[in-house]
């Protein structure tokens, strides 16, 4: 270590990582502590834009310890996953030389030093939107970067999975399996890319995030409880999914959407179907959940062929897929029908990309009260006010990358602290 004042510099990396959406579900473990699920899964990554984490990680010999920031409030880094994530990123880290700052690291010394990490995510972190996978992801890709690690994605992403198992899968853009694997030791369980998101970039994704007073299992014990108790887990894990993955790769290939919509719906259903046959039984959607389910395959079925796809994870949000702008804005008109916004105030009510509002004709509250009831639900034309708090307008985005803009990082490069600290 050398440095122009010694122990007085700090030297900092910012990454922002995405959120991604499983269409084919990770649900169950099969070894808990290095997290390798039982059967493979497959997601897209969202846009970084409208969600994901943005991390910056310092290292300076004045810290005395590790410490953490999550959106302005220091949190415990003492957690297994947190420390797994560090530990391995450590081990591999290199030689970093700061020719400008006159700052040499050796690897060896990378034991003896201290991070300080302040991460922010652009969305609500307890809305159930997959914020710890952008967040690990994150905090594995960074601290990569700062520590000159020269492992690929791969490897990347098997350390990140280590952090939260979907974290893996943030690691790249677009369309992303996360293989099971073989190996007891999870060497072989990594994230590889699909498709990127130039792909098939017509897609458009709607998210619902459903109102919900019930305090949730969490995913960690709900798959436990699963794994240990729900006979339909293991026909899933064993002789459902290995086909139905075959069948999304195509799909997603051949960009067939009628194919991934079934696919995707029928994998949502059985994962919320395994929760159910959990003893005792998890519910994690609600009545808002399964209206917006009802709205959809209504409409698709009323079509022949599917016009959206819906999945849920953990949680009562629906993620809405459609094919193209044109379906996504007929689906905004029929959800705006049901779910009007609680105070009228329809510009806080779409978050993300907001010109989809204007692409359905919806720029006022009296366009959404003018709306006609969708004619093929034939729900009783009762209406669900409140019941949505928000929706979000998204798209296939790019995986994670480093923030160069350093007026971007989240940590004063003097202090070591996060700003505004
Ligand atoms: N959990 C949720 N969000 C996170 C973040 N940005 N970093 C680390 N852990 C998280």
């Amino acid at each position: 270590m050398a440095a122009a004042e010694e122990g007085q510099w700090v030297l900092m990396a910012t990454g922002r990582s995405p959120t991604n959406i499983a269409v084919i579900k990770y649900w169950g473990k099969r070894d808990e502590a290095l997290i390798l699920p039982v059967n493979d899964s497959i997601s897209v990554t969202l846009d970084p834009d409208h969600l994901s984490a943005t991390t910056t990680v310092a290292v300076s010999p004045s810290f005395p310890s590790d410490r953490m920031w999550l959106n302005g409030k220091e949190i415990s880094l003492s957690g297994g996953r947190f420390q797994s994530c560090l530990r391995e990123i450590r081990k591999r880290a290199q030689d970093v030389e700061d020719e400008k700052k006159g700052i040499r690291i050796k690897k060896e010394d990378w034991g003896k030093l201290h991070v300080h990490i302040a991460s922010y995510n652009n969305f609500p972190t307890a809305a159930g939107l997959a914020s710890s996978a952008a967040g690990l992801a994150c905090f594995v890709f960074t601290l990569g970067k700062l520590m000159n690690v020269k492992e690929d994605h791969g490897e990347l992403s098997s350390i990140a999975r280590q952090g939260s198992g979907s974290a893996c899968r943030s690691i790249y853009g677009g369309f992303v399996k996360w293989c099971m694997g073989k190996n007891n030791d999870g060497s072989d369980s990594i994230a590889v890319q699909l498709a990127d998101e130039a792909h098939w970039n017509d897609l458009v994704i709607i998210i619902a995030v459903v109102s919900s007073k019930q305090k949730e299992t969490s995913s960690t014990s709900g798959m436990r409880d699963s794994v240990e108790t729900s006979p339909l887990l293991q026909y899933r894990a064993q002789t459902v999914v290995p086909e139905r993955v075959l069948k999304m790769e195509e799909a997603i290939k051949s960009r067939n959407f009628e194919s991934f919509a079934r696919l995707t719906c029928a994998d949502s259903n059985q994962f919320h179907a395994v929760c159910l046959d959990t003893s005792p039984p998890i519910f994690y959607m609600n009545d808002t959940s399964h209206r917006i389910i009802s709205l959809v395959e209504k409409w698709n079925q009323s079509e022949g062929t599917p016009r959206v796809a819906y999945t849920f994870d953990a949680g009562p949000n629906a993620v809405l897929i459609a094919p193209n702008r044109k379906n996504a804005t007929i689906l905004l008109q029929k959800l705006l029908y049901y779910f009007p916004p609680q105070d009228n105030d329809l510009s806080s009510y779409m978050v993300g990309d907001k010109s989809i509002l204007s692409d359905a004709g919806l720029k006022s509250i009296e366009d959404v009260e003018a709306l006609p009831a969708p004619a093929e639900t034939k729900m009783p034309s009762q209406k669900f006010k409140g019941d949505v708090s928000y929706f979000i307008c998204s798209r296939l985005g790019a995986g994670p990358k480093v923030v160069t803009d350093e007026s971007l990082a989240l940590i004063d490069s003097v202090t070591g602290l996060p700003k505004g600290v």
